[in-house]
Formats: C-alpha cells, sequence, structure tokens
C-alpha cells in the first residue's frame, strides 16, 4: 500500500519542475563547456526551459541570466574555459548579497540550479540552500581534483596532460644542461596534480601539502641519485607544499647540495586552460546528464560524482570538507621509480 503513494509524490515532484538554470564558478576547467552543454540539452530533452546564469555568483546578484537554447551550447564540447564566465565573489558570502541573488532567481521562476565549480562553489551553494528554499545540485569541475565524493573532478585530466607535456619539454633542456629543475605545478591545498604528473613524468620527487617536505631527506635522495651517476633531474612541486614554494626549495638545496646547476618553473595559469581531454569530456557530459536528471528526481543540495565507474550523489558539506587522501601507494611508486 504505501509504495504507491511514495509514487505518487515522487510523480507530483518530477512534474512540477519547469525552469532550471546552470552556472560555473571558481577557477575554470577543462570540460566546463561540455558540461554546460549536457546540462542545456538534457534539459531541452526533458522539455524543461534552461537559463545560463553568467559570472557565477556574481551574475546570480546582479541578475546577468540569459534563456538558452540548443543552439546556445553548439561547437563548444572541444573549447577550454567556460562561455558562461566564472568569477570569486565576494557579497554572496554576505546574507544581503544572497538574498539578491534568491529575489533574480524568483524573477527569473527558476526552480532548480545546477552549479558547476570546486570547494567554493559548494560551499556557497550549501549556504544558500540552507536559508532559500530552492534545490541545487553541484558538479565537479576544478583542476584540483580535491572534493570528496568523486574520483575525479572535470579539468584534471586535462591539466594533468597540460602539465606532463611541459614537464617532457622542460626535461629536454634539463638533460642537455645537466640541470636539476624545480617545477611548480596548481594545487593550493591538494597535491593531486603534483603526484600523478610527477609519476608521468618520471620525476626524482613530488612535493606536496598532505605529506611534510624534510629538505634533508630530499638532499639525501638526490646525493644518492649523483652516485647512480643522473646527470640531471625533476622536481614536481604542488603549489601549497609546506617549504613555501619552488623558488624556496630551490634555495634550499643549493645552500647544501651544490652538484647541479639549479632552475625553477612556475608553470601558472597555463595548466587550467586548453582543450579537454576526452576523458573529461565525456565525464562532463555524464555529470551534466545526470544532474539535470536528479533535479527532475527530487534530489537536492548534493554534488554528482562518479565513483568507481558508479554514479554517487554526496551532499555539499561532505563534499567540501574533505578531499580524499593521497593514495600511499602512489606516493610510494614515486619513490620505488626515481632509484
Ligand atoms: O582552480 C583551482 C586553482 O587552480 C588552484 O590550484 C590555484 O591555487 C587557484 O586556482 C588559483 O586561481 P586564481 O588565480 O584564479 O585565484
Amino acid at each position: 500500500m504505501i509504495i504507491p503513494i511514495l509514487y505518487f509524490c515522487f510523480d507530483v515532484k518530477i512534474n512540477s519542475l519547469k525552469r532550471i538554470a546552470v552556472f560555473t564558478s571558481g577557477g575554470d576547467s577543462p570540460g566546463m563547456n561540455a558540461c554546460i552543454r549536457a546540462v542545456v540539452r538534457t534539459a531541452i530533452y526533458n522539455q524543461l526551459e534552461i537559463f545560463g546564469i553568467y559570472r557565477g555568483y556574481e551574475g546570480m546578484i546582479e541578475g546577468d541570466i540569459v534563456q538558452m537554447n540548443s543552439k546556445s551550447v553548439g561547437n563548444i564540447i572541444q573549447r577550454g574555459g567556460t562561455f558562461l564566465k566564472s568569477t570569486r565573489n565576494d557579497e554572496f558570502r554576505t546574507k544581503e548579497g544572497r538574498q539578491k541573488a534568491f529575489d533574480n532567481l524568483n524573477k527569473n521562476r527558476i526552480e532548480g540550479v545546477v552549479a558547476i565549480g570546486g570547494d567554493g562553489t559548494f560551499t556557497g551553494a550549501n549556504i544558500f540552500c540552507k536559508e532559500f528554499d530552492i534545490p541545487f545540485i553541484g558538479i565537479p569541475g576544478t583542476i584540483d581534483n580535491d572534493l570528496m565524493g568523486t574520483d575525479f573532478t572535470i579539468g584534471y585530466d586535462t591539466a594533468i596532460n597540460t602539465v606532463i607535456q611541459a614537464v617532457d619539454k622542460i626535461r629536454d633542456t634539463a638533460n642537455s644542461h645537466n640541470r636539476l629543475f624545480v617545477i611548480e605545478v596548481m594545487g593550493k591545498d591538494a597535491g593531486f596534480i603534483a603526484l600523478r604528473s610527477g609519476i608521468g613524468t618520471g620525476a626524482e620527487a613530488v612535493l606536496v601539502p598532505e605529506t611534510p617536505t624534510y629538505i634533508d631527506e630530499l638532499i639525501a635522495k638526490l646525493e644518492k641519485g649523483r652516485r647512480a651517476n643522473k646527470t640531471s633531474g625533476i622536481i614536481i612541486i604542488a603549489e601549497g607544499d609546506d617549504t613555501g614554494g619552488a623558488y624556496e626549495v630551490a634555495k634550499k638545496i643549493k645552500e647544501k647540495f651544490n652538484y647541479y646547476d639549479i632552475r625553477v618553473s612556475i608553470l601558472g595559469h597555463m595548466q587550467r586552460g586548453g582543450s579537454p581531454t576526452a576523458i573529461d569530456r565525456v565525464l562532463a557530459s555524464q555529470l551534466g546528464f545526470e544532474a539535470v536528471n536528479a533535479l527532475l528526481n527530487a534530489h537536492k543540495n548534493k554534488m554528482v560524482g562518479m565513483v568507481d565507474k558508479q554514479v554517487v550523489f554526496t551532499p555539499f558539506e561532505k563534499a567540501i570538507k574533505h578531499h580524499d587522501q593521497l593514495n600511499p601507494q602512489l606516493l610510494h611508486l614515486v619513490e620505488v621509480l626515481s632509484i
């Protein structure tokens, strides 16, 4: 007897949703455009009206909201960045800012929102959803991969590939000149980019925020490499490592270990750009599709991710509070393979 009643309630929810919106926020990442495309087209496929909010929370506060159609998202699956633009917005941190944002959603009769971004985006969404009665579904879009509830975030795979291409080129110079390069990659709180790109480029060492860095141990390792006739080397350091960055590490090595000519390279924002890889395009398309279906099925205030090839929903507060620890086996792999 209970089952038909539940089904009835569920059905009412599905039929009541008519207009939804999508936005991107925080640091852009390759694959965001593919994801917007998937959200827009899945919404239209389900006879929903779909709106794009430009410039993230800033556009929500200022009412920069435009109706999308299937053509609005044509020819963008291969493009890096986000055509809806992105911002990091301070006004949304205030109650007044969030009230303005809600008023604009109301004015446009938006009944559900898909937010594509990272921890900052979902921190904002989490507060907003508790203050106002409007369902949000988050999609993980950040190169940092620092969210709980998904194996990979959209843009992470492209970023690692970008780093690997850059480091391969730097290694040519390192080899030609017998130099040690300290290469800084993005990741202010997380070492995922550093670790994977370090393995993929055969780095001598990977320095990450999750584990303390001991310069003496690093030097001992370099000394061992020198005795094994290594004439050049690559150290990958995440920007959030506790040593204070690539220049600081290079300085400290130089003070005690004079064998190599040392150079520093900071890869910077080039890691956030470029055409998304196949992995990112497919992930973005799947998660965009799943996010709209989640709204239709009355899910709310959760991030949709992919864990072990399965779609998983994680409440915002959980997705932002923790990120998966770095895989110790991968950290060990760097040690074993860099002898
Ligand atoms: O998108 C995340 C991230 O790439 C971090 O790794 C980095 O610290 C930060 O963005 C820098 O972004 P911005 O220059 O936009 O503040």
